[in-house]
């Protein structure tokens, strides 16, 4: 039999990359290869790339430079780059940098066995379409391989928002929803290979409306569908429209045990002028009555976000109402960027904020925010929260997982193996963790 070969993906950006990177490692699981933590012992590279800021593109341009002397020493090493860079530049890629082999956007990912197999008989391969067939569908028969106690899992896909920032609608597509079935069936497989905790993902998760027995489910519903599954203990879901924040799914909050405190909300920025031009459809106040209707449900819910600053033709005053919205919110956790230019989105042709004046803002902003999430973490001690332990520690006996709030715990001289979900009670807060101790 033939050594098995190697396969080395790079994943950057969102945790839709990290599921998708595992599901073309499983595809190409079947056509022989394994994975690799090297990239120079590698058969096929493969660079799953984002596009949500321009930095990242220009990082795998250069990633893919350093792979030119790996590639004059081994003719046959294929390079792939997947991702929304790969569904962006298409072709272009390929022009900047010959040494690639394969091009392959988002949706494609089921087709990889073909390509690979066109690339080893020495083809360039490109597919940046956009298919009807359930991608994830065609990539289910793989083999039943032990998990760790988390997974990823998406059910959504694309945007129909069109943020005048943001690449996604164009990278992505359209929305679309996956059917609750095949969820619910991979979720039980998840389950049946040691997942406890499952986290939905959708660029906009809360808008799903995906197809079901009796019609389309809302995520609510197909929360409650998920918390049926024995076995599986802990739901959460990320990314979320303010816009999308359904009543059922608010109420889900509050009743549903197995949905965590958590909500990734983001609102981007808390001037309603900017908010307008950034096109999305709600304003600084709408977003804080609605972070107060969460928060009835479930008060203790940890609310995370996302920001822009430096948004064409933000202001001072426009900026000083991004920092008043935060103080009102009260974030425990949040990113933070500077605006960045993206070819082709409608905010690219406006007047840009002078970079000085936008690096100045996002340091102030950022130090408010890291202040905040230190006062919210910090308020967790004296507390008892879950924790569901996902591996060891750096230290003889201590075991790391995280809390309900998501906030990564350690507790030393732990009897509980990776899986367990353990009451535990909070006793210190570290500069990124905190510490504490199971109960009884
Ligand atoms: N510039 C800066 N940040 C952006 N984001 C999306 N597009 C841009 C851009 N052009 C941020 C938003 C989004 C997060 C995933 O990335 O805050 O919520
Ligand atoms: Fe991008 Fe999110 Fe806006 Fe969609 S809702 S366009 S993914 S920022």
């Amino acid at each position: 039999m033939s050594a098995p070969k190697k396969l080395f993906i790079k994943t950057y950006g969102c945790q839709m990359n990290v599921y998708d990177s595992e599901r073309m490692a499983e595809a190409l699981g079947g056509e022989g290869y394994v994975e690799t933590k090297s990239a120079d012992d590698a058969d096929m590279i493969l660079l799953n790339t984002c596009h949500i800021r321009e930095k990242a593109a220009e990082k795998v341009y250069s990633e893919l430079g350093r792979f030119k002397g790996l590639k004059a020493e081994k003719p046959d090493l294929k390079i792939g780059v997947a991702g929304c860079v790969a569904q962006a530049e298409g072709e272009e890629i390929m022009r900047r940098q010959p040494l690639v082999d394969l091009v392959v956007g988002p949706q494609s990912y089921h087709r990889l066995p073909e390509m690979e197999a066109k690339t080893r008989a020495g083809e360039k391969v490109l597919d940046t379409d956009f298919p009807e067939e359930d991608k994830f569908e065609k990539l289910k028969n793989r083999p039943k391989a032990k998990r760790g106690p988390t997974a990823f899992l998406t059910v959504q896909e694309g945007c129909d928002k069109f943020c005048a920032f943001c690449v996604v609608p164009y990278t992505r597509g359209a929305e679309v929803s996956r059917p609750a079935d095949r969820i619910l069936r991979e979720a039980q497989d998840l389950v049946e290979r040691g997942v406890r905790e499952i986290t939905l993902l959708g660029q906009n998760v809360n808008a799903y409306h995906g197809a079901g027995a009796n019609g389309e489910l809302t995520l609510a519903q197909l929360i409650w569908e998920l918390d049926k599954i024995d076995g599986l203990e802990r739901i959460r879901f990320t990314t979320s429209h303010p816009n999308d924040m359904q009543d059922d799914l608010i109420e889900a909050h509050g009743s549903c045990a197995k949905l965590m405190p958590y909500l990734h909300l983001p609102v981007q920025a808390g001037s309603d002028r900017i908010l307008k031009r950034m096109n999305r459809a709600h304003t600084a106040e709408s977003y804080i009555r609605l972070i107060e209707r969460i928060r009835a449900a479930r008060p203790d819910i940890l609310i995370s976000g996302d920001f822009i600053v430096g948004f064409p033709e933000e202001t001072e005053e426009d900026f000083q109402a991004t920092m008043d919205l935060v103080e009102e919110v009260k974030y425990g956790t949040a990113y933070s960027f500077k605006y960045s230019t993206r070819p082709g989105t409608p905010a690219a042709e406006r007047p840009q904020v002078d970079p000085a004046a936008a690096d100045d803002r996002l340091q102030r902003l950022q130090a408010l925010l890291t202040r905040q999430q230190r006062e919210v973490q910090d308020s967790m001690v004296g507390r008892e929260v879950g924790v569901l332990f996902e591996k060891t520690g750096r230290l003889p006996g201590q075991m790391v997982g995280k809390s309900d709030y998501l906030h990564a715990v350690h507790v030393a001289d732990c009897s509980c193996e990776a899986g367990e979900l353990a009451r535990v009670r909070i006793v210190a807060s570290g500069a990124n963790s905190l510490a504490g101790e199971v109960i009884g």
